[in-house]
């Protein structure tokens, strides 16, 4: 690492942020943090810095003169424009008023129906088996065929054949390289190689998108589409509040993040959902005799088992963090995993409790805060809850059926790869 911005602080946690032991015990690192009443990390492998302290990334977080997101989520600088995530106002103004457009609340309810007939379709076909890898079968499902909705294009090629394995190899070997230690994401894929599956499936998935924004454009010019088809349709009428339109690279940049964004989260907390009901003593058993319990059982595995783990911001002048000075352009990592184990905000924080009340724990952090905050939020709790309402009543003593294996392939996000269950089917 040349001129590294970063360096161990005395005092300070020293974590790899890609080693085994942080990918195995994480929350001991963040409980450990907290413990000793430092919640400040530096990185002993990648060049930055990491704060787990609630009360301080919301102080980053409202800072907006200072933090900036121009250089990414990532530990990579990022050196084109990006979207969303990675621009400050005013350009994040002006995409963000497109996207809350496509993204309102009458949007989201109008894929209830279409979302509760996926999941009957899924139990339908699993049903009398008795068992599956709800995994694979529902949590990496349910989330793309959603994003697939909105952005208007099908899961599957025109002979049938499912999409999703290449669609979910490009995702996690993209992710994957978030937190690459060099902090050069593009050095990293060119080290995989053209020819490895993850990058060739993440090729394939930019040959998606761009035909079918070309589809898109033919389709509204030729009237047979309207503005709302879909929400690329609607990115392609929708004027920003000084009435320019977004770049066709801008489209294909809200594709690519909304499919990531949209898709691999929800399936990580789909996952822990059921996972914690399964685990934690008489939650399982609580949440089938009262649905009304479901919003803080989605709450509680957001808090302690958020999917993000943390995402960066760079400061544009020189600042002190825990008493350490910054130089300009530094890369810091919000721990919001971090943030919602913080004994300051959460009592007895790594214990799951139904019992909370459920505003104080959606002061949790892992949809963000301020400007960035999560938009599709609300679509996210919508998907939990449907998911839950299918699964609880149709699959009776629902257990665990083997071993739960975890996802330690995007240190970024944490989350379970293979969750085999069984039930009744008598
Ligand atoms: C459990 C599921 C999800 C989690 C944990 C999650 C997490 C996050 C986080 C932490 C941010 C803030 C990034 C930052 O401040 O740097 C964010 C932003 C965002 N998320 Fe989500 N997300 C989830 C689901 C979704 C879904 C389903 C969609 C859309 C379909 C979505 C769309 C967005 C968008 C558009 C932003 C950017 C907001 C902005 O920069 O203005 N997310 N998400």
């Amino acid at each position: 690492m040349t001129n590294p911005k970063t360096h161990p602080v005395e005092g300070w946690a020293e974590v790899d942020f890609n080693s085994e032991p942080f990918l195995t015990d994480f929350k001991k690192v963040y409980e450990g943090m907290h413990a000793g009443g430092c919640p400040y990390a530096h990185s002993s492998s990648g060049d930055h810095y990491a704060v787990a302290s609630h009360r301080e990334i919301m102080s980053i977080l409202k800072g907006y003169d200072v933090w900036k997101s121009k250089y990414g989520p990532a530990l990579s600088y990022l050196e084109t424009p990006g979207v969303l995530v990675s621009v400050d106002p005013p350009e994040h103004t002006f995409e963000v008023r497109i996207v809350a457009d496509c993204f309102s609340k009458e949007i989201f309810e109008s894929l209830i129906p279409d979302m509760e007939a996926f999941m009957q379709a899924r139990l339908d076909e699993v049903f009398e088996d008795g068992a599956m890898d709800l995994h694979d079968a529902i949590s990496v499902t349910l989330p793309l065929f959603v994003i697939h909705k909105l952005l208007g294009f099908p899961l599957e090629d025109e002979d049938g054949t499912s999409r999703i394995p290449w669609i979910r190899e490009g995702i996690i070997t993209m992710v994957g390289t978030m937190l690459d230690p060099d902090g050069d994401r593009a050095d990293a894929l060119a080290q995989l190689g053209p020819d490895h599956a993850g990058v060739q499936a993440a090729m394939r998935t930019q040959q998606m998108y761009a035909e079918h924004l070309a589809e898109c454009k033919a389709k509204l010019a030729s009237g047979e589409w309207q503005d709302d088809t879909n929400i690329v349709c609607r990115f392609l009428t929708t004027p920003g509040p000084d009435g320019t339109m977004l770049t066709e690279d801008k489209i294909m940049g809200f594709m690519n993040f909304l499919e990531t964004a949209g898709s691999a989260t929800t399936t990580i907390m789909l996952s822990n959902i059921i996972y914690r009901l399964l685990t934690e003593p008489g939650a399982y058993e609580r949440v089938c005799a009262d649905p009304e319990l479901i919003p803080i059982a989605i709450e509680e595995t957001l808090r302690l088992d958020s999917p993000v783990q943390g995402l960066f911001r760079t400061n544009d002048t020189e600042v002190e963090v825990g008493g350490c000075p910054l130089a300009v352009d530094t890369k810091v990592m919000l721990l919001w995993a971090g943030a919602n184990l913080d004994p300051e905000v959460y009592e007895d924080p790594m214990t799951f409790n139904l019992d909370r009340d459920l505003a104080k724990v959606r002061r949790h952090l892992s949809f963000g805060y301020g400007t960035h905050f999560c938009r599709g939020a609300p679509l996210a709790r919508l998907e939990g809850e449907i998911f839950l309402k299918a699964i609880l009543p149709r699959l009776k003593n629902l257990r665990l059926n083997g071993d739960v294996q975890m996802e330690k392939r995007v240190p970024v996000l944490q989350g379970i790869r293979s969750l085999p269950v069984a039930w009744d089917t008598d």
